[in-house]
């Protein structure tokens, strides 16, 4: 098949693990007969740099044309300060929001291979699959905000359509996995999570009678996903929640830098990036762990393409990669040799079939 796919590479790490990714994207399209046409843009800092604007037209309009846009990471030390009014994070924000990408697919699938880089105990993470759906486009983060000199508001606000469709989306997922649906909200105090709660319960009730659905408060939620991880099947949560919830989850596997993304709409175009930040400490040094984003690709294939087989053929690569012990610093164990960023993307590569 042919298709297009924008590269945002960002700042930070983000070049160095992007550029991992695109060549197994490469790999994948000469093993499997696919043409894929790669044109890189610029975003954040990077963008900042260079037009004043994290996110220049010119880049907003690539992605809007393209069928699939790679994203690795934005933020900039020289950018931190967050009273500055422009800052790179607006970007994926607006980006997120004008390709309308309002569900955020975050797995967290466990590795044997590399329990030993979780802070829990390894009988708590076998067989660990979490998929969490974070609602990504509506509340808290895109409410009315207000700033006096002694006081500040940031409205949370969620239309009963905005719940609907990624409870939908979630419920699809779930149908065909191990259909249990975890709601997390915070019904006992927020009007948007008694709405929200309520939407869940007749979705389900009306269309998805086949999985079964249990609600849970955001602070218990936390708990149980670190006491119990194996139970959880796909979680459905609000924009803020599930950012939170979705860093604490990614601590299974062992690494942040083990998980991917996907961002998606009601059109099969999405948005695929690894769930760690730009790391200025660790950018340039070719030590950043690439696989996130390497399976962050293969969620692109499968979501955005309609390529299962070849998305699946990324996963078991990046699988055997782990097993074989070819491991970043931030998975290798103590006092043992680690993989740089481009052996890590070597040994994927090697293990495509
Ligand atoms: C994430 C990040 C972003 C968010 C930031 C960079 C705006 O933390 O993707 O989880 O809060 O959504
Ligand atoms: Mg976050």
């Amino acid at each position: 098949m042919k298709a297009q796919i924008a590269v945002l590479p960002g700042d930070g790490i983000g070049p160095e693990v992007v550029a991992e990714a695109v060549r197994c994207l490469e790999a994948v399209a000469a093993r499997f007969g696919h043409q894929f046409s790669l044109a890189e843009a610029p975003v954040g800092a990077a963008a900042m740099d260079l037009t004043g604007e994290p996110l220049p037209a010119s880049t907003l309009a690539l992605a809007r044309s393209a069928d699939a846009v790679l994203f690795g990471a934005i933020g900039d030390p020289r950018y931190s300060d967050p009273a500055l009014a422009v800052r790179p994070e607006q970007s994926i924000l607006a980006l997120r929001r004008e390709l309308g990408l309002y569900a955020n697919l975050r797995p967290a699938v466990t590795h044997p291979a590399v329990y030993h880089a979780s802070p829990l105990r390894p009988e708590l993470l076998a067989g660990v699959d979490i998929l969490v759906v974070r609602e990504l486009t509506g509340g808290i983060y895109f409410g009315e905000k207000t700033r006096t000199a002694d006081s500040a508001s940031d409205v949370c606000a969620y239309t009963t359509g905005e719940i609907e469709r990624v409870v939908r989306l979630a419920a699809g997922l779930a149908a065909k996995r191990r259909r249990k649906l975890v709601s997390v909200d915070k019904a006992n105090v927020l009007e948007t999570s008694r709405l929200w709660r309520s939407v869940v319960n007749r979705v389900m009730a009306a269309e998805y009678p086949g999985v079964t659905v249990e609600h849970m408060y955001i602070d218990a939620a936390t708990m149980h996903v670190l006491r119990r991880p194996a139970d959880f099947d796909v979680i459905v949560t609000e924009n803020m929640f599930g950012d939170i919830l979705t860093d604490e989850v990614a601590m299974l596997p062992g690494s942040l830098g083990l998980c991917p993304s996907a961002s998606l709409g009601d059109g099969r175009r999405g948005l695929y990036e690894p769930i760690h930040g730009s790391a200025p400490d660790i950018a340039g040094k070719g030590i950043a762990n690439p696989f996130g984003t390497i399976l962050s690709a293969a969620m692109l294939l499968r979501h955005s393409l309609g390529l299962d087989e070849e998305a699946a053929a990324i996963e078991r690569a990046v699988a055997r990669t782990l097993a074989d012990g070819v491991l970043t610093p931030d998975l290798a164990l103590r006092g043992s040799a680690a993989a740089t960023t481009r052996c890590a993307g070597d040994a994927v590569v090697a293990r495509l079939v």
